[in-house]
């Protein structure tokens, strides 16, 4: 078994009859969706999964999974996602994958963020080694890179075959490299007024739990307890 599917094993152990679960995006979390198809039907339980993605949804009704959204279930029970950089204090970056609106809007109604990775994500500060994804609207999207870039980062239009990505939303999406990311909290909340910008891939005080695959198991990282 590889890493990436070691985290998922351990993660779907945590998915109980009855539960209401985000299902995230990405090859990690994929795997865990199909695990969790083979348990719905292995064990008879039945599970509710609010994908993150168009491509977790369908994964997720092919696998046999119950499908609902966020208007009609206020909370999610847990949710099992992937990252692309996890920091000490499980701050994350994400969206390496084009869906981090849907998992920003999945992760922050949900009790127990479960993020399943290998090692090669955890890093030592975000932007150590990803760029910073950032949604944003199509209409005069170069006037937003130079605001973005004002910021201090090197923005670049994703491409896919050549042609701008379309994110599931319609929108496109600016990798934003950083050179180090000193106070990612602020930079969240700074990078989201710049006008045009959806939302972007820094989730800071999301993650409760971080399950880090490796070729010899599974260790686990919970988050710090925060000050009062
Ligand atoms: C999707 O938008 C991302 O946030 C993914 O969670 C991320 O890219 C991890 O993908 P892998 O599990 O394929 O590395």
């Amino acid at each position: 078994m590889g890493p990436k599917e070691a985290a998922a094993v351990e993660a779907v152990k945590y998915v109980e009859d009855g539960m209401v679960v985000g299902l995230g995006s990405g090859s990690t979390a994929s795997i865990a969706i199909k695990l969790m198809g083979e348990k719905v039907k292995e064990e008879g339980i039945e599970v509710t999964g609010i994908p993150t993605s168009a491509a977790s949804d369908l994964l997720g009704r092919a696998v046999g999974i119950k499908i609902g959204d966020l208007d009609d279930h206020r909370h999610v029970d847990m949710t099992i996602d992937g990252a692309d950089e996890v920091d000490a204090d499980l701050n994350l970056v994400k969206g390496l994958g084009g869906a981090l609106v849907r998992e920003k809007m999945v992760a922050a109604a949900t009790r127990l963020e479960m993020i399943v990775v290998d090692e090669s994500k955890l890093v030592v500060y975000l932007g150590q080694k990803a760029p910073v994804p950032v949604e944003v609207v199509g209409f005069s999207h170069v006037s937003t890179m130079r605001r973005l870039a004002a910021l201090g980062c090197d923005p670049v239009v994703r491409l896919a075959d050549g042609k701008p990505y379309v994110t599931d939303n319609g929108n496109m999406i600016i990798d934003c490299k950083f050179e180090r990311i000193e106070d990612p909290a602020s930079l969240e909340s700074i990078l989201n007024v710049v006008p045009g910008v959806v939302d972007n891939g820094l989730f800071i005080g999301l993650a409760d739990k971080v399950i880090v695959g490796s070729e010899e198991g599974v260790h686990i990282i919970e988050r710090p307890e925060q000050p009062l």
